[in-house]
């Protein structure tokens, strides 16, 4: 008898804390920073520069007038010719505007 209150207590308890697990839990997600920026050339962009790795490595150079054509030219022909990036010839200027125009 004193066997059965314990298993009906036990059993009652567990409930209680599956019950307190089972509530709905509210979140919100943190604002998506490895977009790529809108603009022209975003799909180009986007359809080049995701296979490896995330837009935060674009998003993540450095800013300003030193780091607009030349640099980005550099950094695509680095993907192609360094890491073996499958980019087409044709496609690399516009890579190269938008991210200049872009970043
Ligand atoms: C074939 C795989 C591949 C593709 C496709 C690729 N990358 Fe990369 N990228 C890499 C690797 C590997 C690194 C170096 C990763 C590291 O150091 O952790 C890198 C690093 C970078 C960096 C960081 C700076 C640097 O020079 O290391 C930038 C910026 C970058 N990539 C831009 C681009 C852009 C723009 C494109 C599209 C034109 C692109 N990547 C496509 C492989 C790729």
């Amino acid at each position: 008898m004193r066997y059965r209150i314990l298993l009906a207590l036990t059993v009652t308890a567990s409930l209680g804390f599956a019950a307190a697990f089972a509530a709905p839990v509210g979140y919100q997600l943190p604002e998506e920073t490895a977009a790529f920026k809108p603009g022209a050339g975003l799909e180009v962009a986007q359809g080049n520069c995701t296979a490896c790795h995330s837009a935060d490595y674009i998003r993540t150079q450095p800013r300003g007038e030193k780091f607009k054509k030349d640099f980005w030219a550099a950094e695509v022909t680095k993907m192609i010719k360094v890491y073996g990036a499958p980019i087409d010839d044709a496609d690399v200027g516009k890579i190269v505007d938008y991210l200049a125009a872009n970043y």
